[in-house]
C-alpha cells in the first residue's frame, strides 16, 4: 500500500470541493494524487476551474466522457480499477454526488481500500434524482463521512451508519468561496456584460427533471420571459440544457432584449456575477449554498432540496413547478420584501482543514 491518498473529481461541482482539500494536504505535507475521471471534459466545464482554483494538473485522467448512466459509471469504474490495482493508495476521497463519486467509491471498497466521502448525508428523499442514488450508495460504503450541515448526520444515523464514522466538519464549497471572494469582487465581469449592480438576475439550469422534456422546458422558458420583463437576466447555459434548447427549437421563444445568453463561465467570473446580482434562479445544489452564504435571494426550481439548511437559515426558497409562487417571490425580491439569511454553522472557510486534520490522525500518525 502506498503512502498517498487519492482525490477524485469528475464533474464541474467537484472541482471547487477538492481545491481546498488539495491545498490543505500540501500544507500538512500529506502526499496525494488527483484523479480526474473525465466525466466533464469541455474546457469551460473542467479545465477553467483547475486554472482559477490553482489545483495542480490531475495525475491521472480517466477519459470517461458522456454516455448513459450505466455506460459512464462503468467506464469510470473500469479505468479506476486498473489504476488502483497498480497504485493501491491509502485512502480514496470522493466528493459530492455525481456519477464519478459512486463509481470510484465502489471500486475502491471492493479492493479493500478505505473511502472518505465529503458532503455525506445530504438527502432530497427523491430517488428519481440520479444524485440521490449516488449519495445513498456512496454513504453506505464509506469509512469516513464528512458532513456539511446538521440534518446530514440525522439522515446517516437513520440509514444505520455508525456514529463513529460521521464527522461534522462544515462546507468545503464555502471554503473555496471564502478563499476567492475578494479576488472575484475585483473582476469587472458584470460591468463588461453591460449589467448594473443589483439590477440583474442570474440563471442556471441543468437538471434532467427540468430540461430534458420539451413541455417542462417550455414552462421554464416562459418563466424566464416573465422575469426578463422585470429585470435584466444573465443565463450561462449548461451543455445539457443547450442541447435541448436547440433540439426543441426553444432559443427563438427565449429571445428578449433583456436576456444575455452565454456558454458556461469560469468560477471567479460566476462568483463576481453572483455577488452583484439581485436574485438567482437555479436548479443547482451548490449554488443554493453559495447564494445563502452571500445573502443573495435564491429561488430553486426543484420540488425538494438535499440542502434544507439553505431554506431554514439561508436565502433559499423551493419553488418546484409553482409558477405563481415564483412570480410572487420574484416580486417580493424586487420590492426588497424577501427574507434575509443568517450565518450557518461550519460554513467558515475552515472545513477542509478540519477534514485533513482527521485524515492525518487516522491514516498518518
Ligand atoms: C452532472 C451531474 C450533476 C451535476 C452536474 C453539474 C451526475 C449524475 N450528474 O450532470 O449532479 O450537478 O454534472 O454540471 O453525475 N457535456 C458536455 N461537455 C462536458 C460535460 C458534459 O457537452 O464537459 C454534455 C454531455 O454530452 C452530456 C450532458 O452534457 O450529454 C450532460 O453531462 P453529464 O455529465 O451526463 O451530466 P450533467 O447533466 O452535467
Amino acid at each position: 500500500m502506498s503512502e498517498e491518498i487519492y482525490f477524485v473529481a469528475g464533474a464541474r461541482p467537484n472541482f471547487m470541493k477538492i481545491a481546498p482539500l488539495v491545498h490543505q494536504s500540501v500544507e500538512l505535507g500529506i502526499k496525494f494524487k488527483i484523479i480526474h475521471t473525465g466525466q466533464h471534459y469541455d474546457y469551460n466545464m473542467s479545465r477553467v476551474f483547475f486554472d482559477a482554483l490553482k489545483i495542480p494538473e490531475p495525475d491521472h485522467f480517466l477519459e470517461a466522457g458522456s454516455g448513459t448512466h450505466a455506460y459512464q459509471t462503468a467506464k469510470i469504474m473500469i479505468e479506476f480499477e486498473k489504476l488502483l490495482l497498480k497504485e493501491k493508495p491509502k485512502l480514496v476521497v470522493v466528493v459530492g454526488d455525481v456519477n464519478s463519486t459512486i463509481a470510484c467509491a465502489l471500486v475502491a471498497k471492493k479492493l479493500f481500500i478505505d473511502v472518505a466521502h465529503v458532503e455525506a448525508g445530504l438527502r432530497s428523499f427523491d430517488r428519481k434524482m440520479p444524485e440521490e442514488i449516488n449519495r445513498v450508495l456512496t454513504d453506505q460504503i464509506s469509512d469516513l463521512l464528512f458532513t456539511s450541515e446538521k440534518d446530514a448526520e440525522i439522515n446517516l444515523k437513520n440509514e444505520g451508519i455508525e456514529e463513529e464514522k460521521i464527522f461534522f466538519v462544515g462546507n468545503v464549497m464555502i471554503d473555496t468561496l471564502v478563499m476567492n471572494l475578494e479576488k472575484a469582487k475585483l473582476l469587472d465581469t458584470y460591468k463588461s456584460l453591460g449589467l448594473r449592480k443589483k439590477e440583474y438576475a442570474l440563471i442556471t439550469l441543468h437538471r434532467p427533471s427540468n430540461v430534458d422534456k420539451k413541455e417542462d422546458l417550455i414552462k421554464i422558458v416562459d418563466a424566464l420571459n416573465y422575469l426578463s420583463e422585470r429585470i435584466k437576466i444573465f443565463f450561462p447555459v449548461h451543455p445539457r440544457t443547450n442541447k435541448n434548447l436547440i433540439e426543441y427549437g426553444l432559443y427563438e421563444r427565449l429571445k428578449s432584449e433583456n436576456l444575455i445568453i452565454s456558454e458556461p463561465i469560469g468560477y471567479l467570473e460566476f462568483l463576481n456575477l453572483m455577488v452583484n446580482s439581485k436574485l438567482i434562479l437555479t436548479d443547482s445544489g451548490g449554488i443554493q449554498e453559495e447564494a445563502s452564504y452571500l445573502g443573495i435571494p435564491i429561488l430553486t426550481l426543484r420540488e425538494n432540496t438535499e440542502r434544507p439548511i439553505t431554506v431554514e437559515f439561508g436565502t433559499n426558497t423551493i419553488i418546484g413547478r409553482d409558477f405563481d409562487l415564483l412570480k410572487g417571490q420574484i416580486n417580493d425580491i424586487l420590492e426588497s420584501k424577501y427574507k434575509k439569511g443568517q450565518e450557518i454553522a461550519g460554513w467558515d472557510g475552515n472545513a477542509a482543514r478540519r477534514i485533513m486534520d482527521i485524515i492525518k490522525i487516522k491514516y498518518f500518525e
